[in-house]
């Protein structure tokens, strides 16, 4: 799928559900938010840029620990959600790989989880990279593949389920792709032109509400909301009875999923 026509799929996909996302998918990716801003070397009084803020998970911590706070996103309902969040910060309609400021102007850039929603990466890393400082940093976040269980659970339930995948489902062109391994995060930031670049692998348990789970899917979202979409209604009854039977093992003694969860952290200088 080349860029254009995977950025349009990606704006259609995101459109209107921030709610959805805010009560699911967000919980997942809150996980790496403190040190992801570690990795960008933010601090006090410090300019940050938060591209793909979504419902302002990261913009809302940094502002939170006195940095001077920019969240970007291309999906509005995500920044309604974020501006409610950022005390003195603010948001920006806006969509990678074209960021609407002048270049070296923040003393860090961060993008948690938007590199992989990008139909030409380089190009994103690399106009993250312009608009940092030279002595600032980029960090971002992206899944490793084989993604972590929390996600490819939802195969094993449409398997359970017996649910047909649709055709066609949207690719990264294979010429905008890059490995989703450390090597692979560490060589798309070098070819930005940054420096002392590190990507490690961080992982977690995240415990979340079996429903809030099922929210995001439910409401169209990711991959598997994409093919929960194109189910008639007496599969997607079947589908959320395999939910229910597929994360049976992973439930805590509150009833709430413990699903394990990994991410690949990578940073760099710019200079
Ligand atoms: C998985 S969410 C991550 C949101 C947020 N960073 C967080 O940690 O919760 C991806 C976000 O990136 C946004 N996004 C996707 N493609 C984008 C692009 N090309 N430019 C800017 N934002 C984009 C989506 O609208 C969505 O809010």
């Amino acid at each position: 799928m080349k860029s254009p026509e995977f950025d349009g799929h990606e704006r259609a996909r995101w459109a209107g559900r921030a709610a959805a996302y805010d009560r699911s998918f967000a919980r997942l990716c809150a996980h790496p938010a403190a040190a992801l801003l570690e990795a960008a070397g933010v601090d006090k009084g410090h300019r940050l840029l938060d591209v793909g803020t979504g419902t302002g998970t990261v913009a809302a911590l940094a502002c939170s620990q006195g940095a001077s706070v920019l969240a970007v996103d291309a999906e509005p309902s995500m920044l309604d959600i974020a501006a409610t969040r950022l005390p003195g910060g603010a948001t920006v309609l806006a969509t990678l790989p074209v960021l609407p400021f002048p270049a070296r102007v923040f003393d860090a850039t961060v993008g948690n989880f938007v590199v992989n929603h990008v139909g030409n990466p380089a190009s994103a890393v690399a106009e993250m990279t312009r608009v940092t400082r030279p002595g600032g940093r980029v960090a971002l976040t992206v899944w490793p593949s084989p993604p972590p269980l929390a996600q490819r659970l939802w195969g094993d339930i449409f398997d359970a389920a017996g649910a047909e995948r649709p055709r066609g489902l949207p690719r990264l062109d294979p010429v905008n792709d890059f490995p989703r391994t450390e090597e692979g995060v560490a060589d798309l930031l070098g070819r930005a032109g940054l420096t002392e670049v590190t990507c490690t692998t961080v992982s977690w348990t995240l415990h979340v509400d079996p429903d809030d789970w099922w929210a995001g899917p439910a409401a169209g979202l990711s991959t598997a909301g994409l093919i929960l979409d194109h189910q008639p209604p007496s599969v997607v009854a079947e589908v959320r009875a395999a939910f229910d039977e597929v994360t049976a093992p992973f439930r805590d003694d509150r009833g709430l999923l413990a699903l394990p969860a990994s991410a690949l952290l990578g940073a760099g200088l710019k200079h």
